[in-house]
């Protein structure tokens, strides 16, 4: 019915004489046949709407909208493409979906929103794919997910959400959805019950779950039992504990139902075990099976027409790569290009690429031992090896390398410009070795890196201009290691969306000129650092309110001075951290200032807020000394009072556009978001949410 209205509204919309332009015919993409498919190529043609546009009415075809500018998408913006088979709409800074925005397209076997700024999936996001074989969302800020998301989606069996900001999976949310293959990498989840969740996903044939802050205790045991009960194989990758302490670092796989559950001595009968594994076939037909390796791919029985769609086997290799492949059982595969693999490593074809070469675990103890070299590796897995030094001339012949996985090894030495050839790498590990300091001369040549793991090291020192080397970083993980302090400016010029910063050993970290540079940041991990909650902290304490709970992961606990001791320093005042500050101003004042915090919440203008850590940092580090003290007090005492009398002036009107600010991120949802806090500038937030209403 609701189709109905729609798809009359639109006609009644074309009837009213506005032209469309066939995007074929009248030649603004490109159109072209390639292997029987026609693939309509509208790559980068800065289109904000496609309501003008039309497609081929008599053929099926690919669409392919990636690099526009398609922030929102309102209901029937596909009306006009209703013979899509596929559709891609990567990086369009989408950050809306309206339900109703994909009617019409019954045809659509894969959809690729990756690399957008989604925030949630509504319960009708997508309806209207009646026939959604592969759903592609990786690389947005996914946080909400509604329980009825993919309630139409009866037929999904990918669903790739790696990346995003999800902490939980509502209950009943795979209900109704055929499951096979689920990538839910790199989020924030804790814990997946297995009741109303994973019980609802029987068919899985790959599930991936790395670098998720999995969360060790007896919740975690039924994922643990699941896990240990679907077909082998069927985990890629690891599930390594955040929490508690004494597990943190571990594989869930190697930890014993006595380590979740320390308090119980038996198991709790009430915690239901998934059922075996001949009994968890669902009622409904079968999901279609999955072969890795199969010649290139199979379509779905009773799939698109014209060939239509596929899953193709390499569904992995068109994300985030991950380590773990299957050790043993690959290690007599038959040698590539006639090649033999170097080693005793396996080397299999990624289709439509090069090589992916793995030596995990084969006892290499030099890059330098892997012969012959193979010129088309793409993937590179050494982890688990006893390599102690990397140099250049390891990587002459790698120059193809999209990932190197260097984990677990004892690399101690990076000769400069080891990397210096590895220009398309993407994926750099080099987790758990022992490095002890980064710099710039080590990392050069990584320009199109986006992530970099180098947590369990022993790195001590991070030298000024590191990470300028490599402009494209997103994701930088640096916890466990022995850092104290970041130099100035390290964060400038790389816009980083995910930084792990926890277990190390910084007491605090300045504002100006390191953590005002994260203007992109949706994720940070502060936790398990010795924080001394005196009035150096102040400004790292407004910045940190400034993020909020949604962007700053954990708790912080003073670990200094001693009346502070494990306190949550988000829960003390500004003027228990620092008397010093307050003390010279009157009462009254205090008794606001107690209140003030709550103004950098508010999302105003807040470069005065910095401009008083500058102040309160350069001038109060030197009144260790008494004489200083005084009048550093003075100086600060009159300067707060000035700031302060602003502030109250300035709050006095912000105070009515605040509440409008809220107002407006709850209907306009992402805009805040995608700016970031404090890029959120007037000019993006009124074309986001005041030139288009919901209804039009
Ligand atoms: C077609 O629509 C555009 C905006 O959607 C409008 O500016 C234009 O005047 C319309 N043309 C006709 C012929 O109605
Ligand atoms: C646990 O998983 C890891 C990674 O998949 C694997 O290397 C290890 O052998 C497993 N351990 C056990 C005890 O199964
Ligand atoms: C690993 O390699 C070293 C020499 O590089 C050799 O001495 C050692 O026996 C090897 N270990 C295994 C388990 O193969
Ligand atoms: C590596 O680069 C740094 C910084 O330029 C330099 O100080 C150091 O001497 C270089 N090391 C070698 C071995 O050339
Ligand atoms: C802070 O503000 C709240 C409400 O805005 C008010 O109830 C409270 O009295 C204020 N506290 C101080 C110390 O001004």
């Amino acid at each position: 019915m609701l189709l109905w209205i729609l798809l009359l509204e639109t006609s009644l919309c074309f009837a009213a004489g506005n032209v469309t332009g066939d995007v074929c015919k009248e030649k603004i993409c490109s159109c072209n046949e390639i292997e029987g498919d026609l693939h309509v190529d509208c790559e980068k043609k800065g289109f904000t709407s496609l309501q003008r546009f039309t497609a081929p009415t008599s053929q099926f075809y690919h669409l392919f909208l990636h690099g526009n500018s398609l922030t929102r998408l309102f209901p029937n913006e596909f009306a006009n493409f209703y013979n899509a088979v596929s559709l891609h709409m990567e990086n369009n800074g989408l950050h809306e979906i309206v339900p109703g925005a994909f009617l019409g397209l019954q045809l659509v076997k894969r959809l690729h929103i990756n690399n957008n700024k989604i925030k949630s999936f509504r319960k009708q996001t997508f309806l209207g794919l009646d026939d959604l074989e592969y759903l592609q969302a990786d690389f947005n800020l996914l946080r909400d997910i509604d329980p009825g998301a993919f309630q139409d989606l009866n037929k999904l069996e990918v669903l790739i959400l790696n990346d995003n900001l999800i902490s939980t999976l509502p209950a009943n949310v795979f209900q109704y959805v055929p499951i096979t293959h689920l990538d839910l990498r790199g989020n924030r989840l804790k814990t997946l019950p297995y009741e109303e969740v994973l019980e609802q996903i029987p068919g899985i044939a790959e599930i991936l779950l790395e670098d998720n802050p999995w969360d060790c205790t007896c919740d975690l045991l039924s994922l643990k039992e699941w896990l240990e009960n679907i077909p082998k194989n069927a985990l890629i990758g690891r599930v390594v504990c955040e929490a508690p302490t004494r597990l943190q670092g571990k594989d869930l796989n190697e930890t014993t139902e006595q380590d979740l559950c320390p308090l119980k001595h038996r198991v709790d009968s009430s915690l239901p075990a998934p059922p075996a594994q001949e009994e968890t076939f669902p009622p409904g037909p079968l999901p279609t099976p999955f072969k890795t390796n199969g010649q290139e791919d199979h379509a779905t029985p009773g799939s698109a027409p014209n060939g239509g769609t596929k899953i193709p086997g390499n569904w992995q290799i068109k994300i985030r790569p991950t380590a773990a492949i299957g050790t043993g059982s690959a290690r007599n595969k038959p040698p590539a290009n006639g090649l033999p693999c170097p080693g005793g490593c396996s080397c299999d074809h990624i289709p439509g690429s090069g090589l992916k070469m793995n030596c995990n675990n084969r006892n290499v103890s030099s890059l330098a031992d892997l012969k012959p070299k193979l010129s088309n590796v793409q993937e590179l897995f050494l982890r688990d090896n006893k390599i102690h030094s990397i140099r250049k001339s390891h990587f002459v012949d790698y120059k193809n390398l999209i990932l190197l996985d260097l984990g677990n090894n004892n690399i101690a030495t990076v000769e400069n410009n080891t990397f210096k050839n590895l220009l398309d790498l993407r994926w750099l590990y080099m987790d758990s070795n022992y490095l002890d300091t980064l710099s710039r001369e080590k990392f050069a040549g990584l320009q199109n890196l986006e992530y970099l793991n180098v947590e369990y090291n022993a790195i001590q020192l991070i030298l000024p201009g590191t990470f300028n080397a490599m402009p494209k970083l997103r994701i930088l993980i640096l916890n466990n290691n022995l850092l104290r302090s970041l130099p100035v400016d390290v964060f400038a010029g790389v816009s980083l969306s995910k930084l792990s910063l926890h277990n190390n050993y910084f007491m605090y970290l300045p504002v100006a000129g390191v953590l005002d540079q994260l203007t992109s940041i949706i994720q940070i991990d502060l936790h398990g650092n010795p924080w001394e909650c005196a009035c150096t902290i102040v400004p790292f304490k407004q910045w940190a309110e400034r993020l909020g709970s949604e962007v700053l992961m954990s708790d912080l606990k003073c670990e200094t001075p001693v009346n502070f001791f494990r306190k949550d320093f988000m829960l003390l005042s500004n003027d228990e951290i620092c008397p010093q500050l307050y003390a010279r101003i009157s009462p009254t004042l205090t008794s606001h200032s107690k209140n003030s915090t709550g103004l950098a919440e508010t999302g105003t203008h807040s470069n005065s807020y910095l401009d008083t850590s500058r102040v309160s940092i350069s001038v109060l580090v030197p009144g260790l000394l008494l004489v200083f003290v005084t009048s550093a007090f003075t100086v600060v005492g009159m300067l707060v009072f000035i700031l302060r009398n602003r502030k109250r002036s300035k709050r006095r009107d912000a105070n009515s556009s605040a509440s409008e600010i809220n107002s407006l991120q709850t209907v306009c949802d992402s805009s805040y978001w995608h700016s970031g806090p404090y890029n959120a500038d007037g000019a993006h937030r009124v074309y986001d949410c005041g030139s288009h209403s919901l209804s039009d």
